[in-house]
């Protein structure tokens, strides 16, 4: 039987993706490229955005011939949009055969199980035949390795902590497993996630390891070349988690630091816990501590009372941070959260205005920081043939042989739109 797995939005929902159709494929499922291959279809959900559930919603939608060419098809919707509609996802689409919620990852092959009962037997016949060892395991170069689940965090416009829960940490030595497991398979970088990955919190034989610890320890493992992490809060980026940073051979030097606002009357509106001059001491020390360093942010515009003045303070806050990209959004209201509760009051129109002056300058800030590249000759980690990214997580593209998973000094001659180029390597 194959299963093909499609995730839309974030890097959680793609991480919890691989790790839910991994759990399958131990139960003998096959990995199918295309949609017409499958005999099931996973989509793993995110719903911190309307927009992105949107998505979700209408790819549900057209997967209905998909399960009409053959009802012996199995249709199961997952992760965080799933866990907000529940069981009215299959009332509006009779389609979806099992709907998993994000809080249930952890259950989540039982739960498949038990939902198709007898269906899931005969599709798993051949388990039998497949070994451990068989389950093409996530041998990509860069590979995701979860963390941490949930979020203790309250910010008042996020639906994350009522559709993930309360923060849930890995045993400290699972991670470091699953890191060897992964390198060993292949991966020469890993992406630590979680939703405030930072604020990761264990031990080991009663000493307690905290995130700076996590990355000291996961930074020693034989061969792994490259170390990221997603999504950093601010609130925990300390002079410790510097110090590992600096220290660390394999933790990269880049850092996505999302600032939300530039406004401190906004930013206490959203409870985000730091005003815009503390952000920006931490980005001055994170750059003195990590000569080199690549940051980015998240900025929402619009958030309910959001004035002229609030908006001009993120755009100050923003031309200082110098973000070498920023992911920016218009505000919207999510329902059970806080911020729904007041007013959407900054009209559609302005949001959209507000949104178009900052991605302008947001796209003049990453010209500037591409282009402080060029001349340089970087590590760059070879993830196809002829692309790969620096260790500051800037793309490269150049023409010429390379292997994926080889690391190259790339001298970079140009830089594109949102992407270096670097000179050809060819003989
Ligand atoms: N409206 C707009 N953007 C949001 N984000 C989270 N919730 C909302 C919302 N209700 C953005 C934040 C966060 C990123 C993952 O999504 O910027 O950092
Ligand atoms: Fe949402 Fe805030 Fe938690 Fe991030 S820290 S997931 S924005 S509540």
């Amino acid at each position: 039987m194959k299963l093909h797995t499609i995730a839309l939005g974030c890097q959680m929902s793609e991480a919890d993706g691989e790790e839910m159709s991994q759990t399958l494929q131990a139960r003998g499922f096959r990995p199918a490229r295309v949609p017409e291959d499958a005999d099931a279809i996973l989509i793993s959900t995110c719903t911190v955005r309307d927009h992105a559930e949107h998505r979700a919603l209408s790819l549900i939608g057209s997967l209905k011939p998909w399960k009409q060419q053959d009802p012996r098809r199995v249709l199961i919707v997952a992760g965080c949009a799933a866990e907000r509609l529940g069981e009215s996802l299959r009332k509006r689409f009779p389609h979806v055969d099992f709907v998993a919620g994000a809080k249930s990852i952890e259950s989540f092959p039982q739960l498949v199980e038990r939902a198709l009962g007898d269906r899931f037997d005969a599709m798993t016949e051949s388990r039998e035949a497949f070994k451990e060892a068989d389950i093409p395991a996530a041998s990509a170069v860069c590979s995701h390795l979860t963390i941490m689940r949930g979020c203790n965090y309250t910010c008042t416009y996020c639906i994350v902590p009522s559709v993930r829960g309360r923060e849930l940490y890995r045993p400290a030595e699972a991670i470091l497993k699953e890191a060897r497991s992964k390198v060993d398979a292949g991966a020469k970088e890993l992406l630590l996630l979680g939703q405030t990955v930072n604020s990761y919190s264990s031990e080991i034989d009663g000493s307690p390891v905290r995130f700076p610890e996590l990355l000291r320890l996961v930074d020693k493992t034989p061969d792994l070349a490259r170390v990221r992490f997603m999504s950093p809060h601010p609130h925990y980026v300390d002079e410790r988690m510097m110090a590992a940073m600096a220290e660390c051979p394999s933790v990269c030097e880049q850092l996505h630091l999302p600032a939300q606002s530039g406004s401190d009357r906004v930013l206490k509106l959203m409870r985000r816990n730091y005003t815009s001059g503390s952000l920006l001491a931490q980005a001055q020390s994170l750059r003195r501590a990590i000569p080199g360093i690549v940051l980015s942010t998240d900025i929402i515009v619009g958030f309910p009372s959001e004035s002229d003045e609030d908006f001009e303070r993120t755009l100050s806050l923003v031309s200082e941070l110098r973000p070498a990209s920023a992911y920016c959004f218009k505000y919207s209201p999510r329902e059970g959260t806080e911020s729904a509760k007041t007013q959407d009051d900054v009209p559609r129109e302005v949001k959209e205005e507000r949104l178009a002056r900052l991605n302008a300058l947001c796209d003049t800030l990453t010209e500037e920081a591409l282009k402080s590249q060029v001349g340089k000759t970087l590590e760059v980690l070879c993830e196809d043939s002829g692309f790969g990214r620096t260790r500051g997580g800037y793309k490269v593209k150049w023409s010429g042989r390379s292997t994926p998973g080889e690391l190259l000094k790339v001298k970079i001659a140009g830089a594109a739109r949102r992407l270096l180029v670097g000179e050809s390597n060819e003989p």
